[in-house]
């Protein structure tokens, strides 16, 4: 049985890598969906078969239980909802690790183990414990149980290192001495507290860099785990999550030309505001236009870029600008999408909702594939974004998103910005891009005024 278990965990192992894999394209996202949740499956009903369970009535009730709440969270979960239940699901896996390492820990009755194992129980409690409250604070920021404001207070960080340092000492001693069960009991109080304290500071709309970190240490737990309980599949599943969150934390933080050390020390102190940007004296002018004016416009354009963002999310606008490119190419024009890789607030925030309003993805180009084709276009409309097409970021060294890269929106002949005022996007800063001499503005929320503009060049 043991040399059939190794093999399904090895067929399992390969059907989550090659799941990763085509969860690289939203094309192939949906096969590779199906693929690491058969890897998944057999890995469970493999290892329901270890000669090690004694009884299945529990087990019956968690696979009950956990699939009736999964399935229930899944059907009901908005879109917009979908990073706080990453991060909740981050933390019970969390959780789970730190749980298991702790059974296996107190299972014997004078614990004496082996230097590798006693390590890696204490490091799974640490990893795991500081996932689970961190993700469930992470989980609260988003839903706003919890402020989403960064908190500060003083000696933060050095009380954050002492505790550290508190617990690795803790975990030396256990390693040292495993009998000392008290003190693994301290690892636990401690973790759990770091966990909270870590994810504090860290501002709201920081929170899916924070989430997709949490992910990363939940596999980090999991694969020790994985080593505590002597199980393959679990070192290799949870390797697998840890690596892709600490990638996918990384790609997040260039998007944003931030450090992460920014991001989880508490970062922007104006991330997520909404007021307008704060006048610096200079009284600069915009111009804007109405829905009649610029469906002529576009009724003379060749070439259309739409630029999404976080206003786009916030409107679910993405059927009425589907709506709106479907309507532009009847008449002949060309018309493609601009994808800025942090527009919105998550990973692919842009691509997931336009595939749900059925645009096609050949339209949908990264940023690297159109920043030179806006010299050349007649009209770029910018649909609820702003930090992501803000020129400063090109030349103005004293901006917190200098160094960012941008989509390049202003070089076009034409830009048209829809939002519904003059405030400032999730950076908190004036976009000088508004008052550039080919910049209108075109106020409203993003559905009402695309589906206005749908409506004027129809009328046409
Ligand atoms: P933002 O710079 O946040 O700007 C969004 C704009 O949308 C706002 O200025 C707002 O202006 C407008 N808006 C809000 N609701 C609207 C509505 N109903 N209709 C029309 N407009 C609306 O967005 P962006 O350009 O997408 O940039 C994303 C930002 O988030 C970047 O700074 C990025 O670093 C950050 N971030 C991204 C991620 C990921 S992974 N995507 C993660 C963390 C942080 P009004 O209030 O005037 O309407």
């Amino acid at each position: 049985m043991l040399i059939v278990s190794y093999i399904i965990y090895l067929v399992a192992s390969i059907l989550f890598i090659f799941g990763i894999k085509k969860l690289g394209s939203p094309k192939t996202a949906r096969q590779g969906n199906f693929l690491s949740s058969l890897g998944m499956f057999l890995a469970v009903v493999i290892t329901l078969f270890d000669h090690m369970i004694i009884t299945y009535e529990w087990i019956i009730i968690g696979l009950i239980a956990g699939s009736l709440i999964g399935s229930v969270m899944a059907l009901k979960v908005e879109m917009t909802g979908m990073p706080q239940m990453v991060g909740l699901l981050n933390g019970f896996g969390g959780g789970a690790s730190a749980l298991v390492a702790l059974g296996e820990y107190y299972k014997v009755e004078t614990p004496n183990f082996e230097l590798n194992i006693i390590i890696t129980i204490v490091l799974s409690v640490l990893i795991g414990a500081v996932t689970f409250t961190g993700s469930l604070i992470a989980f609260g920021k988003l839903q706003g149980i919890v402020t989403g404001k960064v908190v500060k207070y003083p000696l933060q960080n050095p009380i954050n290192v002492i505790l550290f340092l508190a617990v690795l000492a803790a975990g030396v001693m256990i390693a040292i001495d495993p009998a000392q069960s008290q003190l693994l009991l301290g690892v636990v109080a401690v973790s759990l507290l770091l966990g909270i304290l870590l994810v504090l500071p860290i501002g709201g709309a920081d929170m899916p860099v924070a989430i997709s970190l949490l992910n990363s240490y939940s596999g980090i737990a999991a694969s020790m785990t994985g080593f505590v309980i002597n199980n393959n599949m679990l070192i290799i599943a949870g390797a697998l999550v840890g690596a892709s969150g600490i990638i996918l934390t990384i790609i997040m933080c260039k998007g944003m030309n931030r450090s992460l050390m920014n991001v989880v020390l508490g970062g922007w102190e104006s991330a997520g505001s909404a007021g307008p940007a704060a006048a610096d004296g200079v009284q600069k002018s915009h111009k804007s236009i109405d829905s009649e004016e610029l469906a002529m416009l576009f009724d003379s354009a060749s070439n259309v870029i739409i630029v999404p963002g976080y206003g786009m999310a916030v409107a679910q606008a993405q059927h009425a600008i589907r709506d709106l490119a479907n309507l532009l190419e009847s008449k002949g024009i060309n018309v493609r999408f601009a994808i800025h890789p942090v527009a919105g607030r998550m990973p692919g925030h842009m691509n997931v909702l336009l595939a749900e309003a059925q645009v096609s993805y050949d339209k949908l180009y990264a940023l690297e594939d159109i920043n030179d084709d806006f010299p050349n276009t007649d009209i770029v409309l910018v649909i609820g974004a702003n930090d992501v097409v803000n020129p400063a970021a090109r030349h103005d060294k004293s901006s917190p998103i200098f160094g960012m890269p941008i989509l390049n929106v202003d070089y076009a002949k034409t830009v048209i910005v829809n939002k519904r005022s003059m405030n400032v996007g999730y950076a908190g800063i004036d976009n000088e891009l508004f008052y550039l001499d080919n910049t209108l503005m075109y106020f409203g929320d993003s559905k009402d005024a695309v589906t206005k503009l749908v409506n004027e060049i129809k009328q046409l």
